[in-house]
């Protein structure tokens, strides 16, 4: 694997769950890690638990905080060099039984933060290029009811990072992950004990993702 020694990476959402450990895991391996995320508490209880790490308490849905993210970040380190797009938010429900607040609230942490804070970012990488990893999910691919709406954000995740690949300039990387269930704090708390209302059957309880399940 290339070095990562010196490299600057920013992960939003970086305080719990899977951004929380590629965090750690970055810096353990030699990255400096600008994280973010809206508790104050938590980004400070994981500034402490990772090595090097910087952090800026904001909300990604504000577009002035993601703005005042980047540029912080881009001053700090003096460059960056990758953005892990990371914050994202699930929500369990039927789409006619949700609020229009919690709508608007899923799309715009999971679809619109996402493509402003990678426009914010492409300027910095400058001539040397950089990587966008954007968290996408299983379900762009298979959406999972009750979870439509988060899946159709994800899928449009999906579509914008492969639609990126060809529209960015000449060294700068576009990743697309899209993991299955992984028990953190949203899919506990989202789910609290229960099963989805819809009829499901269990594809995929491999791995980390033991005892949890992906419907279709
Ligand atoms: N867990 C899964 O099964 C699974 C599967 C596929 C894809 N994913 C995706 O993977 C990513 C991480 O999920 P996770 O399971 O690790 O979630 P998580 O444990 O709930 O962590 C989410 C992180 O994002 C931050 N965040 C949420 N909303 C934010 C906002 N508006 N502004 C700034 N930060 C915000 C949270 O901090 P604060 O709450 O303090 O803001 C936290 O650090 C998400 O994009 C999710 O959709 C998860």
């Amino acid at each position: 694997m290339r070095s990562l020694a010196g490299t600057v990476v920013l992960i939003t959402g970086g305080t719990a769950g899977i951004g929380r450990t590629t965090a750690r895991l970055l810096a353990r391996n030699g990255a400096h890690v600008a994280i973010c995320g809206r508790d104050q508490e938590r980004l400070d209880a994981a500034l402490r638990e990772i090595p090097r790490a910087w952090g800026m308490c904001c909300d990604v849905t504000v577009p002035a905080d993601r703005e005042r993210l980047v540029r912080a970040v881009a001053e700090r380190f003096g460059r960056i060099d990758a953005l892990v797009n990371n914050a994202g938010q699930g929500r369990v429900g039927k789409l006619g039984d949700l609020t229009g607040d919690q709508v608007s609230t899923l799309v715009d942490v999971n679809f619109t933060a996402v493509a402003d804070l990678t426009r914010l970012v492409l300027p910095a990488f400058g001539a040397r290029g950089g990587h966008v990893v954007m968290m996408s999910s299983v379900s762009a691919w298979v959406p999972i009811p009750p979870l439509s709406l988060y899946s159709a954000t994800k899928a449009g995740v999906l579509g914008l990072a492969l639609g990126l690949r060809r529209e960015v300039p000449r060294g700068v990387r576009v990743h697309v992950v899209c993991p299955g269930p992984i028990r953190t704090e949203w899919l506990s708390r989202e789910l609290n004990g229960r099963r989805p209302s819809t009829s499901h059957r269990t594809v995929s309880p491999q791995g980390p993702i033991r005892g949890t399940w992906l419907v279709r």
